[in-house]
């Protein structure tokens, strides 16, 4: 079927006015990689369950299922080490406390994110500082700058809702001023720039393997790194504080290596299921991307839309379109012309929303940090000594590119089985909202 003339749409009535919607049945919920979930899955975990080995490290008869994820996982992204862990916030403090963040540095991240980011900051101590965003709704790297102090120690580049961050430009500025870099990954497995995987740019990279990314076993997490030294660091960190040599033996010679553990090992169960997701993360991008990019190209013929921009687009994952509109006002009309369509979820899943009602993604909304509230009730770790002189403020007109990007954009979910008519739909309706 092909999408309706503008002529015919025209004379269709609104469904907010009373007309009839283009669709009466809810979009699929999003999760791209448990669209994708079949059989194969059900047999890696059963067969690991069989083994009655279901830990990492020793087992009955132990299937080495995470070991074998992480080479696969590590030669996909393109670099030497890969560590899986249980979640990407495990992955966020594991690769943060091998980079050795603590009281007295700030850490420059981004005004889009999502909440694990600064928390994996402030569990450590040290000071997260909100960087500007541009219509890449990742980080700016002019707004990085401006917030560079002699206390910054690394940049956390986040590439989010499915695309790539800007990160030459952003990697160019850590190098210069010998800060870390680490791109978090966790909204988009599988991304590129340039033909170059996203996750092995920096000194490290983290993925998140939770329901709703590109890849899944419901949680689960990765940190990916070139540098063996970070590797190891990581091991300690994320297992309960000390490296192992090749023979799985625990190092503890070595006290740059004897860390304080986090116990966010993956399991056996969960390893296998990654493997058969990452077999089948290629075709569940493509049919992402082509989704998305048909309905992009049929966006392209209202001036009054302006699409978000993709660093590359080739790199894209798909996941999520974004749209942004003149004013705050008409991104809340538009959203509710279109949710009147049938462009929707229901009850669960996130498409058709106006970014400042995006939960935690959205600095502002994340009270805890507004606030600067902490864990032992006595400010830690904004009322360190060592952090005395970072006062940073985290409310609203913090980042005044992303709350004004925020206010007039609609993110819109691209589940990895969208059919052509699902498509033909979301493009139908998307028409018949912008001719009136
Ligand atoms: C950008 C980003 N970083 C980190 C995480 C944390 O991952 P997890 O939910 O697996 O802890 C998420 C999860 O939604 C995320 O979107």
């Amino acid at each position: 079927m092909q999408p309706k003339e503008l002529k015919t749409i025209e004379l269709e009535h609104l469904a907010i006015g009373g007309g009839v919607p283009v669709r009466t049945t809810p979009l699929p919920l999003e999760f791209p990689g448990m669209h994708y979930m079949d059989d194969e899955e059900v047999e890696a975990a059963v067969r690991v369950l069989k083994s009655r080995s279901l830990f990492r490290y020793y087992g009955i008869d132990l299937q080495r299922e995470v070991d074998a994820f992480e080479n696969e996982f590590a030669e996909f992204i393109g670099v030497k080490h890969a560590l899986a862990v249980s979640s990407g916030s495990g992955a966020l403090q594991t690769a943060l406390s091998a980079l050795g963040v603590g009281p007295g540095q700030e850490v420059i991240v981004p005004a889009y994110m999502w909440v694990a980011v600064i928390a994996a900051v402030v569990n450590l101590g040290a000071i997260p500082v909100l960087a500007d965003i541009d219509e890449s709704f990742t980080l700016n790297p002019t707004g990085v700058e401006r917030r560079l102090t002699p206390r910054t120690k690394g940049i956390i580049a986040v590439h989010m809702s499915g695309a790539p961050a800007n990160v030459p430009a952003l990697l160019e500025i850590a190098r210069k001023r010998e800060l870390f870099f680490l791109e978090d990954c966790a909204q988009c497995a599988g991304g590129s720039i340039r033909g170059k995987k996203v996750g092995g740019f920096g000194d490290m990279g983290i993925f998140s393997f939770q329901m709703n990314k590109n890849m899944s076993s419901g949680e689960g997490g990765c940190v990916v790194t070139n540098d063996t030294r970070l590797y190891q660091r990581a091991v300690a960190a994320h297992d309960n504080g000390y490296a192992r040599d090749e023979t799985g033996r625990a190092i503890y010679d070595n006290l740059d290596l004897c860390l304080w553990g986090r116990g966010v090992r993956l399991d056996e169960v969960r390893g296998a299921i990654l493997r058969v997701q990452l077999r089948k993360l290629s075709k569940i991008i493509a049919h992402m991307r082509r989704s998305k990019y048909r309905i992009r190209r049929a966006l392209e013929e209202f001036p009054q839309v302006q699409l978000r921009h993709i660093v590359d687009p080739d790199g894209d994952t798909g996941a999520f379109l974004i749209i942004t509109l003149g004013s705050g006002d008409e991104a809340k009309r538009i959203s509710q012309a279109l949710r009147a369509e049938g462009i929707a979820t229901s009850p669960q899943g996130v498409t058709n929303v106006v970014m400042t009602d995006w939960g935690l993604h959205i600095y502002s909304n994340i009270v805890s940090l507004v606030n600067q509230t902490s864990t032992d009730g006595r400010g830690f770790p904004w009322n360190l000594a060592e952090n005395r002189d970072s006062k940073l403020q985290y409310g609203k007109g913090t980042c005044p590119v992303a709350d004004s990007l925020f206010e007039r954009s609609i993110l819109f979910a691209i589940p990895s089985c969208l059919s052509e008519r699902d498509e033909d739909e979301i493009i139908h309706a998307f028409r018949k909202v912008f001719a009136h």
